[in-house]
């Protein structure tokens, strides 16, 4: 089953969203299989966003990443990767459709509430990341 690599950023933790969010891939018939509550280390941070480390928000994007918790988690389902990026709307909240994560709360492109693999690549290094293997947990459970 594929999983992805979902996290309320501190914003969203701040703003009491997290039931909010865990909620709409709940309905929406996703299987939770692993989360926490966490500070990000820095060097964690950097790693994460490695892919931005030449752009000039990086500094920005891991200040604001470690600036408080983060809700990480892993869920799991048919075509999740896809589906949990269009339910969490475009990155950019002003273009995100209303209804999407981001659209119903973003703000600014820096905090924008959530963060989601963009890729099966992505989704698989992310959770390792962030995740041991005995903190997600397998079970059976009816969509
Ligand atoms: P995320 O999906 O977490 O992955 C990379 C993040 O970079 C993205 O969400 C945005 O929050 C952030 N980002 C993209 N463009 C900018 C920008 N111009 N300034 C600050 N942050 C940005």
């Amino acid at each position: 089953m594929e999983k992805t690599f979902l996290m309320v950023k501190p914003d969203g933790v701040q703003r009491n969203l997290i039931g909010d969010i865990v909620a709409r891939f709940e309905r929406k018939g996703f299987k939770l299989a692993g989360a926490k509550l966490m500070a990000i280390p820095n060097e964690l941070a950097e790693e994460h966003y490695g892919e931005h480390k030449e752009k000039p928000f990086f500094g920005e994007l891991v200040d604001f990443i470690t600036s408080g918790p983060v809700f990480a988690m892993v869920w799991e389902g048919d075509d999740v990767i896809a589906t949990a990026r269009k339910m969490m709307g475009a990155t950019k909240p002003a273009e995100a459709s209303p209804g999407t994560i981001r659209g119903d709360f973003g703000v600014t492109v820096g905090k924008n509430v959530i963060h989601g693999s963009d890729s099966k690549e992505s989704a698989e290094r992310e959770i390792g990341l962030f995740f041991e293997t005995s903190e997600l947990v397998n079970y059976e459970k009816d969509q």
